[in-house]
Formats: structure tokens, sequence, C-alpha cells
């Protein structure tokens, strides 16, 4: 299973939550990091908890990556906030792109450019919406759901909160469930991982 963390719009939490992710779904998870800022890789670098990182370099090299992955492993994508070839390939080869989206104004507006990115690729991939570095109360997110009607996209139930410890824990080149953190921020991470890989997702 390919599944891309993916938005135009810079800073949303695709990193964040491709780093918690993989470490949340554990061994045998590849993670491609498309991203120039090379994010996933440094964070490897540090030593607290690595994954198996790739980094392609072009999207021949990427397709080539994609089409030899066993179809029972899962494998997650980090690309870079901006529109590029090689990113694009990323989504047309991936089962579920899931776009990580705050309550703020500035993220809907994006939202709309990346829309339109989305509709050009034309991909298969199942898209999904997650509502991340949100306020731990909010719990009014009409503007989103206002922006997502008539896509198809589906806005998953499992929210990921405004939480310290999930750039604490980067930080230090580890994950939530890295040591004797509060289990809050890691049942939020292996919550929306099972809604990701739950076989019933669709
Ligand atoms: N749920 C969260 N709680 C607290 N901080 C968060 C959360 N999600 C992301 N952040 C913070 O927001 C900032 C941007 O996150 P991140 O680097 O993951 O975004 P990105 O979409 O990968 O950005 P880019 O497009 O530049 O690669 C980081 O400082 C990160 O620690
Ligand atoms: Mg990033």
């Amino acid at each position: 299973m390919i599944l891309t963390l993916a938005h135009t719009k810079g800073g949303v939490g695709k990193s964040t939550l491709a780093w918690h992710l993989a470490h949340s779904i554990g061994h045998g998870t590849t993670v491609i990091d498309l991203d120039f800022q090379q994010t996933i890789k440094y964070l490897n670098l540090m030593g607290g908890e690595p994954l198996n990182v790739i980094q392609p370099q072009t999207s021949e090299e990427l397709i080539t990556i994609l089409q030899n992955i066993p179809s029972t492993q899962i494998v997650i994508i980090d690309v870079g906030g901006f529109d590029a070839a090689i990113n694009r390939t990323a989504i047309e080869y991936s089962d579920l792109v899931v776009i990580p989206i705050s309550d703020s104004v500035t993220e809907v507006i994006g939202f709309e450019t990346f829309k339109d990115i989305l509709s050009e690729i034309g991909s298969h991939a199942e898209v999904c919406m997650v509502l991340n570095n949100v306020h731990p109360l909010a719990r009014n997110f009409k503007d989103i759901e206002q922006a997502v009607y008539g896509t198809g996209f589906r806005i998953l139930k499992n929210i990921i909160r405004s939480r310290k410890i999930y750039r604490t824990t980067m930080g230090d080149g580890k994950s939530v469930y890295h040591g004797a953190i509060d289990g809050t921020a890691r049942s939020e991470i292996s919550g929306l991982k099972y809604e990701l890989i739950s076989p019933t997702r669709c």
C-alpha cells in the first residue's frame, strides 16, 4: 500500500505525520522522502529510532521503486510543500493520498489550489483529509467541511491536535512511541494509522 502525505502548502504537518505514522506502523515500513529539505532523512540520522528511508531523485527512479514494492508492504511518501513532477508522480502512483489541514482560513484557501492540482493529476488514489495541528478544544470544522464538499474526499474521523510532544520527540530523532510519553498523542497517531490502513477503509 502506497500512502502519500501531500499538500502543496508548506508547514501543514506532512513530515510530522509521515514520521509518527511510520513509527506507529513499525517494522517493515519504508519512507520515501521527496522533500528537498530532507526532513525525514535528517531526523533519521539523529539516531533515536531510525526508519528505512529512500530518496529517489527522479520520477523514473520513484516509479521503479514503487513498482517493486510488495503489495503487503506499507510505504509512506513525504512530499515537499510545492508542486513538482516527482510529487505528482507520487500522487499518481499512490493508493491513498492524505492531506493534512488545520482549521485556519489560510489553509482552507491553500487547499483550493491543491484541489486543482489533484484534479489535473487525475490519480485513482483515494483522497483523505486529516485535521492536524488543531486546537485541543476545537470542535467546529465547518469551513473545512465546506471546502471539501463535492470533492469526494473524506475527512478522517481521527484528529491530530496541536501538541508540543509531536515537535519535541522529533527534535530528538524520536517518535511519540519512544519512551514514557503522555499517551494522548500516541493514541491519536494510532487511531489515525488504523483508520488509514484498515481493510474496511473504503
Ligand atoms: N499536530 C501538531 N502539533 C504541534 N506541532 C505540529 C503539529 N503538526 C505539525 N506541527 C509543527 O508544524 C511545523 C510544520 O510541520 P511539518 O514540517 O511536518 O510540515 P510540512 O507540511 O512537512 O512542511 P513542508 O511543506 O515545509 O515540508 C513543525 O514545526 C511541526 O513541528
Ligand atoms: Mg515536510
